[in-house]
């Protein structure tokens, strides 16, 4: 269990980052280009929207049952900086990382037709995948 799931956390990280890089490159684009915002650009903005919220849930499940995870939590694990990173930094900033995900796509969904979704979908993914940019395990992924 806890083996497949870190596999699979590992590697949807790729679709993670692909799909937001998609997105927002595309939102800055449509940005610059003063488009409008149509429906097909909401359904780019769900390439970055979709992967982040599985890996969420399956990071979530993972916290519970890697050693790495909720188990380590102690004074002595908080004052070493790994274990720190996995038992409150990684969660903590990936969350923080989703819901502004989430809020960039609920906005810029009401704004189809109009010029202002690409602006949200920019500002809320950009932030979103600078904090995980910052926040992924690089001592562990991607690994060899
Ligand atoms: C967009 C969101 C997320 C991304 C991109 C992400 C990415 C990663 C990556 C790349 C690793 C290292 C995997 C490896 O060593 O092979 C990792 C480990 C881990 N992540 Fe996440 N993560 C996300 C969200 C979360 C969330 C929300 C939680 C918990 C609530 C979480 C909990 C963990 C834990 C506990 C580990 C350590 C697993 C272990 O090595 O035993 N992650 N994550």
């Amino acid at each position: 269990m806890y083996t497949g799931l870190l596999h699979s956390h590992s590697y949807m990280t790729y679709l993670v980052l692909l799909g937001l890089l998609i997105s927002f490159i595309s939102a800055l684009i449509g940005l610059f280009g003063k488009r409008i915002f149509s429906d097909g650009d909401r359904k780019i903005a769900l390439l970055g929207l979709i992967p982040a919220h599985l890996q969420w849930v399956i990071g979530l499940i993972l916290y519970f049952v890697s050693p790495r995870g909720a188990s380590n939590f102690s004074g002595a694990a908080m004052g070493d900086s790994i274990s720190r990173l996995y038992i409150l930094e990684h969660p903590l900033t990936m969350v923080i990382a989703v819901v502004l995900i989430t809020i960039g796509y609920s906005r810029a969904k009401r704004m189809v037709g109009t010029d202002k979704g690409f602006k949200s979908i920019a500002i809320f993914y950009g932030i979103g995948l600078l904090l995980i940019l910052i926040r992924i395990p690089w001592v562990s992924w991607p690994g060899n």
